[in-house]
């Protein structure tokens, strides 16, 4: 939540720091707001609002050679103007961006108050800049670390000093940071979007650690001041990847992009040839590991939750491994029973979600094995698990997941491959015979890709319906959380997710002529049942918009709508069958004229608990 960045050069920075934000724009969209330093000292412009309404061009910010920017997810203090950052201290010496949480504010604010200084908003974040001054005696770094000694929680923060326009200084703690090494520029920024512009030279920063940047370099050092040496690293994204080319919206792009994405899922993961799964990240989790494991707790959030859920099935079908999903923000909090017989996967799009951090390390205090799936390399649960596998699906900037979703799904389909066939539960012949019909899915999506305009068609009957109900049965009960979720989270219509025979005990109640019901009704051992269901919605008046196998005739008689999607083995089939409930929460979305990549209130990464 919240994304910053900060620059040093010899060119202006006003405009570099906008740019960089829009690129973080994801990351919340409330307000905004940058501060450079020039001549005649801090320029300060903030706003209620989208990142558009910062006027870089203004000619007090001309000259400025260094600066930091924000864009905000209120979590303290409404989204006001004077609640945007920078925020600077009362004396205007220090100025300050912050992402992240202070969970003492209050306590320190009271503690401020009594000597005397006046706040002016009502933010957590303002304590850090106010401290600062209050500490400093005749040297920034100090005043900082001490500052730094006294705040509690999380923060990727950036300062600068008016009496010092040759130095930023950026501190992680709990919130992502990274340094872009440009040419004689440097560069901090909450992540790696905002820099390809740039550099491809990224340094990643770690928890408790400080940068001070400058013309001429910089340095890292941990909080006790010891310098620490982070080797850089080299961005492998293009900068093509993050702009919209030629869609309306990052959505549909990257719901297009899916049969692409997966296919680089797949890249030397998946060997026809060989009827073989190779998986290089994983090779710590040795064979007799693995047929010692009591369990698999994979522990994640929103979209990436539904992805595990599915991989519960799946793993369990292929490597009768037993396997359990936790919420993150849940399992970081119980009391597990874990140790060294379980493995705990860890699956977040970012890599930066808090809770799911959070679970990585009460996973790892407690000895079990930790792995990671994550899509942005080099982010924070990739580097703390040790052992992993990246989904590769490319830079994803819609808020609502898509792309990300379906290539988690695809890693998990990989493990339980990978691991059936180790366990000896998946003979060469089957595991071929997998393998051979799992390259074959990127293909089946792009097919359902091709249907976007019927789909948009349907989206126009339903654009105005207030309620969605989404049923599916075993693999496919986590697409129609997935799918409700997309709804409600680019439309604003109430949608619930719900496996298809509990319809009976409660939501059966809300059936009627308004309802419209989306049923997953591929060809799979519960096709009969789910038929069975949608009678139940028919008997009630309910609308259904079936999902259904191409070929299947007889579904269309119990169906107001049948979108039709490849024949698949139903093991992959949440791959194809998200798909179409992603393209029709798109449309129903545009038609009603929502913001689709930036809905409201919400974030793409969620740093904060
Ligand atoms: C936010 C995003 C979701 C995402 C979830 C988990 O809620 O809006 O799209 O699924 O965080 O994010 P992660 O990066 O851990 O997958």
């Amino acid at each position: 939540m919240c994304g910053i960045i900060g620059m040093i050069s010899n060119r202006d920075v006003a405009e570099h720091l906008i740019e960089g934000l829009k690129k973080l724009e994801y990351r919340g969209y409330d307000s905004a707001g940058f501060g450079v330093l020039n001549d005649r000292g801090f320029v300060v412009s903030k706003e209620v609002g989208r990142v558009a309404v910062l006027e870089p061009r203004s000619s007090e910010a001309q000259d400025a050679k260094i600066g930091i920017a924000h864009t905000r997810w209120a979590t303290h203090g409404q989204p006001t103007q004077i609640n945007a950052h920078p925020h600077v201290s009362q004396n205007g010496r220090f100025m300050i961006v912050h992402n992240g949480i202070i969970e003492n504010y209050s306590v320190l604010r009271e503690y401020l108050s009594k000597h005397d200084f006046k706040f002016k908003s009502d933010t957590d974040s303002e304590v850090i800049a106010q401290l600062i001054a209050h500490e400093y005696k005749n040297n920034t770094m100090q005043a900082v670390r001490e500052a730094l000694s006294r705040l509690k929680g999380t923060f990727g923060l950036l300062i600068l000093d008016r009496e010092d326009p040759g130095s930023l200084v950026a501190v992680r703690q709990g919130s992502p940071l990274v340094i872009g090494i440009g040419d004689e520029e440097y560069f901090a920024a909450s992540d790696i979007s905002a820099l390809v512009q740039h550099t491809r030279q990224v340094v990643y920063l770690n928890d408790g650690e400080i940068a001070e940047l400058t013309l001429s370099g910089y340095r890292v050092s941990n909080f006790a001041d010891v310098t620490v040496v982070n080797e850089p690293t080299e961005i492998d994204w293009e900068i093509e990847e993050i702009e919209k080319g030629g869609y309306e919206h990052f959505m549909l792009k990257e719901i297009f992009e899916q049969p692409q994405s997966l296919k680089q899922t797949m890249a030397g993961r998946i060997i026809p040839d060989e009827g073989s799964v190779k998986l290089g990240g994983i090779t710590a989790i040795e064979e007799d590991t693995l047929r010692r494991l009591n369990r698999v707790i994979i522990s994640s959030c929103g979209t990436s939750w539904h992805a595990g859920l599915i991989g519960e099935y799946v793993i369990e079908e292929l490597a009768r491994l037993n396997v359990e999903v936790e919420y993150a923000s849940e399992f970081r909090y119980r009391n597990p029973v874990m140790g060294a017989d379980d493995l705990v996967i860890l699956i977040s799009q970012s890599g930066e979600t808090a809770d799911t951090l959070a679970a990585l390390r009460e996973a790892t205090s407690r000895g079990a094995h930790v792995m990671g799936v994550c899509n942005v390399v080099g982010s924070t649960i990739a580097r703390e698990a040790g052992m992993g596998v990246y989904t590769h699906a490319g830079p994803e900037i819609g808020v609502a997941s898509t792309k990300a979703f379906i290539t988690q799904v695809a890693v998990l389909v990989m493990l339980g491959m990978d691991w059936g066939r180790l366990k000896g539960h998946l003979s060469n012949d089957q595991t071929c015979d997998l393998v051979e019909q799992f390259n074959a899915v990127p293909d089946l999506v792009r097919n359902v890709c091709d249907q976007s305009d019927t789909i948009q068609a349907i989206a126009g009957e339903y654009a105005d319906c207030r309620n969605f109900l989404y049923l599916g049965r075993g693999v496919n009960f986590p697409v129609a959380l997935e799918g409700a979720l997309k709804l409600k989270e680019i439309s604003y219509i109430h949608a619930e997710g719900y496996p298809a025979a509990e319809m009976k005990h409660g939501p059966i109640a809300l059936i009627d002529e308004n309802m419209p019901v989306v049923v997953i009704a591929t060809q799979d051992p519960v096709y009969e049942k789910v038929i069975s269901n949608i009678q139940e919605i028919r008997a009630r008046q309910g609308r259904v918009i079936a999902v259904a196998t191409e070929g299947d005739k007889e579904i269309r008689q119990h169906s107001d709508h049948v979108i039709y999607v490849p024949e698949v083995n139903p093991i992959f089939s949440p791959i194809v069958n998200v798909v179409p409930l992603q393209l029709l929460a798109y449309h129903i979305a545009v038609l009603r004229g929502c913001d689709i990549d930036k809905p409201r209130n919400l974030a793409k990464s969620v740093t904060v608990e």
